[in-house]
């Protein structure tokens, strides 16, 4: 079926984590025949997009998203021509496709930056990536104090062919992930051709890593320090590193790509800054849509999730696009675990603690993101949901520290003090890093790893995972499966213009808004058992006694 060209505005979009996901020929990582064998299920969940996190040749020094070729599918994930299969077999699913694209910075075994390391200081192959002569009396400091994501310094230090030490290169996460110039015009046009490679076969869309990065100030480089945090750095878009003005210009010039084809191709910006500064990205002439992370990071409350619901609508309207949804991803708790925790516990700390430090209630965790999910996907907008949300998993928090692989935790590192200074860093580890939202899917409890491949997986799946597993739940009311699929299906039916009114409750913990068409959503936070308002209920996240909404549910409505 032809979709209309503007069929991602309202979209509801499944992130795979291909590595996870389901393992075709035993070896312990997901493929992409995996994915083909369950389009089935895909579509029993009336998606109109799957979103592939990185799928290409890769050493998986960060989980593939360090990409040592962009146009082509990792050998152990399979060739070119199962993408092609998949692709095929997806849209005739109606379901549409985004892929990854990864422009920061490339892997260290990309021939690229092994073409630089070979070559000279000043050469057009260095020209590629950030390479700079190191400070002090033989260049043994780096070009300047910045830290990485991923490492002490954002910064290594290369070594020449006869030995000696070389110039230092950047990286704002793993010393794996060097960073590109994106001042050189063929960085520039090399990911048009990747751009295009991907949409010539078909891709519908794409997601965009670190947008907010590309471009930094070179004149300034050397004083860049500690601006990690993209929340911090300068609102006027004059940060040394994040989030430059000019980082428009190339999304504009992707922008006339995209709308060379018919449908014009779709995208949306992982830009972690101010909501204000990440709906520029959103623009029409650029991206046309940004993650919206603002419930990410936030409590189950009632007031704040009106207040960021409110302000990003108006904000998204403002730059002519529309919001979207984000509960769970790839980088973060699974929002299950979040919602059964004690409020403010610590996260970082829960988790290096294997999960002893607060008790997780998971009843309630789940009842509670299963009323948020039905909440946000009553919303006006496109919802993205993450693989595993839709069997309730949580995070799995007591993974044995060897069988972590997240270079977060092998490259935490913390100053060591010594009479109040800076003597140095130690590489302790300071957080278990997000491998615990990554572990394979539980497809059926009666197989060997939980159905995901024959044997083992690359991650280990706690046993827990087999009362989650989809033959658990497949068919049955009351499962966190069902619910998403019939809150799904029924989205598809429902989903109207992009407007939304709040009705007004008489209990601050209750939120209620209405849609265009009379589609009513209550949501009932911490409240007293709540009277359902005049209307036919449609489906509600969890049982409704006496005509009253419980704590911890949602109830969806028409007239
Ligand atoms: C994005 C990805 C994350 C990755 C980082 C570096 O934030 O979501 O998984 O580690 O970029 O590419």
């Amino acid at each position: 079926m032809k979709k209309s060209n503007d069929w991602w505005r309202q979209a509801a979009i499944y992130q795979i984590y291909p590595r996870s996901f389901k393992d075709s020929d035993g070896d312990g990582l997901g493929d992409i025949r995996g994915i083909t064998s369950k389009v089935e299920y895909l579509k029993s969940l009336s998606l109109d997009a799957v979103w592939l996190s990185p799928f290409y040749p890769s050493d998986l020094a960060d989980g593939g998203y360090d990409v040592a070729d962009y146009r082509n599918v990792d050998p152990r994930l399979g060739t070119l021509k199962d993408f092609d299969k998949m692709l095929k077999a997806l849209h005739k699913a109606d379901i549409s496709v985004f892929v990854d694209i990864v422009p920061n910075h490339s892997s260290n075994k990309h021939v690229w930056f092994q073409e630089a390391l070979k070559s000279a200081p000043g050469s057009a192959a260095r020209n590629r990536y950030i390479f700079r002569d190191g400070r002090g009396k033989n260049g043994e400091l780096p070009p300047s104090d910045e830290i990485s994501h991923f490492a002490p310094s954002a910064w290594t230090r290369t070594t020449n062919s006869d030995g000696t030490p070389g110039q230092w290169y950047m990286h704002l996460f793993a010393p794996e992930q060097p960073d590109f110039n994106w001042d050189n015009r063929e960085v520039q046009l090399d990911f048009i051709k990747t751009l295009r490679f991907w949409a010539d076969r078909g891709v519908d869309g794409f997601r965009i890593d670190v947008a907010h990065a590309l471009k930094k100030d070179f004149k300034r480089l050397h004083i860049a320090k500690k601006s990690m945090n993209g929340f911090k750095i300068a609102q006027d878009g004059t940060d040394i590193l994040f989030d430059r003005n000019e980082v428009h210009e190339i999304y504009r010039e992707w922008r006339k790509v995209f709308n060379e084809y018919n449908p014009p191709r779709v995208a949306v910006a992982e830009a972690y800054v101010q909501a204000k500064r990440r709906m520029l990205y959103a623009r029409p002439d650029e991206l046309g849509q940004a993650f919206n992370f603002d419930l990410l990071g936030e409590e189950f409350d009632a007031r704040r999730f009106k207040k960021i619901i409110s302000d990003n609508i108006r904000l998204a309207q403002s730059e002519g696009s529309s919001s979207t949804w984000v509960l769970d991803n790839h980088d973060r708790v699974r929002h299950a675990t979040r919602y059964g925790l004690p409020k403010k516990t610590d996260l970082v700390q829960w988790l290096l603690s294997d999960g002893t430090s607060a008790k997780l209630d998971r009843k309630l965790g789940l009842a509670r993101a299963n009323a948020a999910t039905m909440m946000l996907l009553a919303l006006p907008g496109c919802t993205y949901i993450y693989q595993g949300e839709e069997l309730g998993l949580f995070e799995v928090e007591d993974l044995a520290h060897k069988d972590l692989q997240d270079p977060t935790w092998h490259r935490n590192v913390v100053p060591q003090m010594v009479k109040g200074k800076v003597s140095g860093l130690a590489l302790i580890h300071t957080e278990k890093g997000r491998d615990g939202c990554r572990v394979p899917l539980p497809w059926d409890s009666t197989k060997p790893s939980f159905g995901f491949g024959n044997k083992k997986s690359h991650l280990p799946q706690p046993n827990w995972f087999a009362d989650h597993a989809v033959n658990k739940q497949d068919g049955k009311k009351g499962t966190t499966l069902s619910l998403y699929r019939e809150a799904l299906a029924l989205r598809k039916k429902l989903q109207t213009g992009e407007e939304l009114e709040w009705i007004a409750t008489t209990n601050p913990e209750v939120i209620h808004f209405t849609r265009p068409n009379g589609w009513q959503c209550i949501m009932n936070f911490n409240g007293r058992p709540y009277k359902l308002p005049a209307g036919k209920v449609v489906l509600a996240s969890g049982p409704i006694t006496g005509g009253k909404i419980p704590a911890n549910t949602t109830v969806w409505l028409i007239p």
